[in-house]
């Protein structure tokens, strides 16, 4: 197949992203016209232990891959304000407080880097390009995982650092309810699995009323199997962007004018 392309025109809309996960750092240039990846991303492990060093470095390899030089989004699951770590519960404790920003920025000669909660980058990312990108209102997307992650868009725009994971639902932290990670981890039927995250969907919408659900995460793909069980009254879709979610998202944040502020 022949392309034909007009580099000076593309290159005003490509974007570059990185999605620093529990077991892989995956990173890819992003078209920020249609959403998608120009060519293919490069996933490397996700070192162990992930201290914020250990991740920087290979963050800056995945970059490094591609020979990019302009500004970068990089996720990260737990809440980020002014691009220090407040939170994180699913993973090394070294990691709060650290300013990701700069430690991720050190590594990368002067680089701008932008640094977003994971699943609020999944959540733009789906709200302009993805499930939620013919829906207008408040969009929520969960991300089902080992925890819950959650962004809440409204009309494309983002309120950063919503937590729904870790609401308090009948006495339970949501994501030790329903993240994907519990049925696994207990062995339970959809129907059984679904029960509880219908619960955490009542919860929800009781609060915030959203327009739309998207349900995130690798059990997203498994969608036709439980969506169809859920009992709350907001509809969910699934994701439809599955693992780039995150790497475009991260693109988005590093461009002005796509909804998404760092958190100040
Ligand atoms: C964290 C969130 C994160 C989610 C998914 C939760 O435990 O608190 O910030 O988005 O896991 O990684």
């Amino acid at each position: 197949m022949t392309t034909v392309s007009t580099p000076d025109t593309a290159a005003q809309h490509r974007g570059f992203g990185v999605d620093v996960g529990g077991s892989g750092i995956k990173g890819g240039i992003v078209d920020l016209a249609t959403g998608r990846l120009v060519g293919d991303r490069v996933k490397l492990p996700t070192p162990q232990p992930a201290t914020p060093g250990a991740v920087a470095e290979t963050v800056a390899a995945v970059v490094n891959e591609f020979g990019w030089t302009g500004p970068l989004g990089v996720t990260y699951p737990g809440v980020i304000q002014d691009g220090v770590v407040k939170t994180g519960a699913n993973v090394d404790p070294a990691w709060i407080g650290a300013n990701v920003r700069d430690v991720i920025g050190a590594e990368l000669a002067g680089q701008d880097v932008t640094v977003l909660n994971d699943a609020d980058a999944a959540g733009v990312a789906e709200a302009r390009y993805g499930a939620g990108r013919d829906h207008t209102g408040v969009i929520v997307l969960l991300t089902f995982g080992t925890g819950i992650g959650s962004a809440v868009i409204h009309n494309g725009v983002l309120l950063p650092n919503t937590e729904f994971g870790h609401l308090d639902v009948g006495g339970k932290e949501a994501e030790h309810r329903a993240a994907a990670s519990v049925k696994e981890k207990r062995g339970w039927s959809y129907e059984k699995w679904t029960r509880q995250v219908t619960k955490v969907l009542v919860a929800i919408e009781n609060a915030l009323w959203p327009d739309l659900f998207i349900a995130g995460g690798g059990i997203s793909r498994k969608a036709d199997k439980w969506l169809p069980l859920l009992q709350n009254r907001t509809p969910v879709v699934a994701a439809a962007l599955q693992n780039t979610a995150g790497i475009v998202g991260a693109a988005m944040a590093a461009e002005p004018g796509f909804g998404v502020e760092e958190p100040r």
